[in-house]
């Protein structure tokens, strides 16, 4: 597993100008703080809406703060009314973007196949993609987690995948998401475990990737799951909108 843990923070359609400035001046306080501790341990990445991409980016370019789309078009330019590029986000700062989160996939039916589309563009634009999976309750309840889980890997990976290792891979059971119902650890560490062997043995390149856990992850749970097998990095929604719990959650990656 990669050294570098990852600490993500997707603030989905929230922020406006002013309270997102100062949400990023305060997180970047901390970050400045610990620069020392934080080169070569811990990345953190924020993915705003892409309406504040350039205003974010001119605070944190010279700080260890980097920025993330949060979702993209399979094409770079085109009659595609209200859809963004992945060559646009890079153009504005980003180094990375989420594809496939489980609300673009519930809310715009979005496919595994349209996901390893987007992932493919987010490559040729230069970035990482974070490929987000994860079951329902239902499908949990009926014993099909890792099923659904190896489908959604199998099927959404980008093409070149087999040779790049610029993918992440973000498991976020959607019963979890946004229900301060986290898991546990035996249900994170059987995923990520399982997770691990199906990439070390489908995606060679990727068999060292950081691993994400998201689901309801707060100041106050991040230092456990980041001792989790396997755990290497966390994709934060809720508490990535409040700078005092983001910053505990790095901070719990740095002591990781
Ligand atoms: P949450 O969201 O941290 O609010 O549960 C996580 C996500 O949707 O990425």
């Amino acid at each position: 597993m990669k050294k570098t843990k990852l600490v993500v923070g997707n603030w989905k359609m929230n922020g406006l100008l002013d309270d997102s400035k100062q949400r990023i001046s305060q997180t970047l306080s901390f970050i400045k703080k610990h620069k020392k501790e934080m080169l070569d341990n811990v990345d953190v990445i924020i993915c705003p809406p892409a309406t504040l991409l350039s205003t974010v980016h001119e605070m944190t370019s010279k700080h260890l703060l980097f920025l993330g789309g949060q979702d993209c078009h399979t094409n770079m330019a085109g009659a595609f009314t209200g859809d963004i590029s992945a060559e646009m986000l890079k153009e504005h700062g980003c180094s990375s973007v989420i594809v496939g989160h489980s609300e673009r996939r519930f809310y715009h039916n979005e496919s595994d196949e349209l996901i390893a589309k987007k992932g493919e563009a987010v490559h040729k634009a230069g970035m990482t993609a974070i490929i987000c999976v994860g079951e329902t309750a239902k499908e949990r309840a009926a014993g099909l987690a890792k099923k659904v889980v190896k489908a959604q890997i199998m099927n959404s990976m980008p093409n070149d995948t087999l040779y790049a290792d610029n993918t992440v891979i973000a498991y976020e059971p959607i019963w979890a998401i946004g229900s301060g119902q986290t898991a546990t650890q035996a249900n994170i560490e059987e995923m990520h475990n399982f997770i691990r062997e199906v990439l070390e043995k489908k995606y060679p390149a990727l068999a060292e990737t950081q691993i994400l856990y998201g689901g309801s992850v707060q100041g106050t749970n991040a230092a456990q799951i980041f001792k989790y097998q396997n755990v290497g990095g966390v994709l934060v929604g809720g508490a990535s909108l409040k700078p005092p719990e983001f910053c505990k959650i790095i901070e719990a990656a740095l002591k990781a």
